[in-house]
């Protein structure tokens, strides 16, 4: 990682992605590329979001969501499963408190239900100790598909509806989201997706609508601030027009 900002990829501060997306992709070949167990390249991996979230954070980004687990992960061999849960544990218990030193608020989004109690419990307690910090927002997607968040508000929707809090008449894009593990963050501006697949995997699927999209082969553990950076200028020379003319 380069120290010096001078000699890092120039950025406009007037222009910074209020919320960046990455699908933290490409760590199980980081780690066969250096003849290491595949648990190494998600250990590797771990420490890159730390270092990402710490770097976004001072560049002024509000929300950051990470893809860490999908609803499909679940189809690996039950050893990488369960490496990767292992990890999950040891990464809330170690490094969290550093985020949350750093004003940095965590939150979770996916259906946590699958998970044991005991790394339910180190999600609730991280929900906890963030609610003091004011800072930059960090999403963790465990267990999250994008098709499974729809489903979630949509059944939440049908709930409401049938409980007489809601008329089908009075569903709208606002009404959904306000059951969704979106609510209250701005969509994304920009998705990154290193590990060279041109792929979205169920990450975001209604919240990426206008999203701008980042492609690159670089490896999730080789994620650095100039990678970062890399992506945010690319960001900055797109154009954006929601549909409408410029
Ligand atoms: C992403 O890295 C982490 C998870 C999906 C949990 P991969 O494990 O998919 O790494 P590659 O794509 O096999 O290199
Ligand atoms: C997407 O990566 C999920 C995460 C990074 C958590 P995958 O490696 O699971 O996606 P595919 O299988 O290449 O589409
Ligand atoms: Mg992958």
């Amino acid at each position: 990682m380069l120290g010096k900002k001078e000699k890092q990829v120039p950025l406009d501060p007037q222009n910074i992605p209020r919320h960046i997306a990455i699908v933290m992709d490409g760590n199980g070949r980081w780690a066969q590329k250096r003849g290491l167990p595949r648990k190494a390249g998600h250990s590797a991996g771990s420490e890159t979001f730390h270092k990402a979230a710490t770097i976004l954070a001072e560049l002024g980004v509000e929300h950051l969501t990470v893809y860490a687990f999908s609803t499909e992960n679940w189809k690996r061999p039950p050893d990488e499963v369960q490496e990767i849960m292992n990890l999950l544990e040891r990464y809330l218990k170690k490094s969290v408190r550093e985020l949350t030193e750093n004003n940095i608020q965590l939150d979770f989004w996916g259906d946590l239900t699958p998970f044991s109690p005991k790394l339910r419990q180190l999600i609730a307690q991280t929900d906890e100790i963030s609610k003091q910090c004011t800072g930059m927002h960090v999403h963790i997607c465990l267990n999250y598909g994008g098709r499974d968040e729809i489903l979630r508000g949509a059944r939440a929707l049908a709930q409401d509806c049938l409980a007489g809090k809601l008329l089908p008449e009075q569903i709208d894009e606002k009404a959904l989201e306000a059951r969704m593990d979106c609510r209250g963050a701005p969509a994304p501006d920009l998705l990154i997706r290193p590990g060279g697949e041109l792929r979205i995997s169920n990450f975001l699927l209604w919240e990426c609508a206008y999203s701008e999209f980042y492609f690159t082969d670089t490896l999730w553990p080789d994620f650095d601030e100039t990678e970062l950076r890399r992506a945010v200028a690319a960001y900055q020379g797109r154009q954006r027009r929601f549909g409408g003319l410029k």
